[in-house]
């Protein structure tokens, strides 16, 4: 009898998830999660830069972003998530849309360990200053840690 692996059963994927499109769909259910979430994209860190892949919302000119640039690429060079209230007192942000006053980057690892491989990252911008307490950094961390141990399957 052909063996599956418990990781293969469909009641252990998330409800998101579509295997045509694993960032395509990660991307449409964090956008679903709160109406205060405008731009929703996913990052892949490609060597020294992230490349801008599936994205809702207005198109970014911010395609690649260098590790270190913006708080996007700040995520990454210093391996923490960033929770920006008010996008206009960080000098480093880079401009997605005059519209954005808050963003949150939430890294993509491929474990659950602090200096597990980053892999990329989701960012979300809001029109609202300040949209991003707990409970959208837990969500989104949820999905962000569910696309990691994905990402590879
Ligand atoms: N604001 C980001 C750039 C990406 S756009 O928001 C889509 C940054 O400062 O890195």
């Amino acid at each position: 009898m052909p063996s599956v692996r418990r990781s293969q059963t469909p009641s252990d994927l998330p409800v998101w998830y579509n295997p045509l499109s694993p960032l395509g769909s990660a991307v449409h259910y964090v956008a679903s999660l709160s109406p205060k979430f405008n731009w929703v994209g996913i990052y892949v860190l490609k060597g020294k830069f992230l490349e801008l892949g599936p994205f809702i919302g207005a198109p970014s000119e911010h395609q690649r972003i260098a590790v270190g640039k913006g708080v996007c690429g700040t995520a990454v060079a210093e391996n923490t998530d960033q929770n920006v209230a008010d996008v206009r007192a960080r000098d480093n942000y880079l401009a997605c849309s005059l519209e954005t006053r808050s963003e949150l980057v939430v890294l993509i690892r491929d474990g659950q360990l602090p200096d597990s491989k980053i892999l990329g990252q989701i960012d979300i911008d809001s029109h609202v200053a300040n949209a991003f307490g707990p409970a959208e950094e837990e969500s989104v961390r949820k999905v962000a840690n569910e696309l990691g141990a994905l990402w590879h399957a």
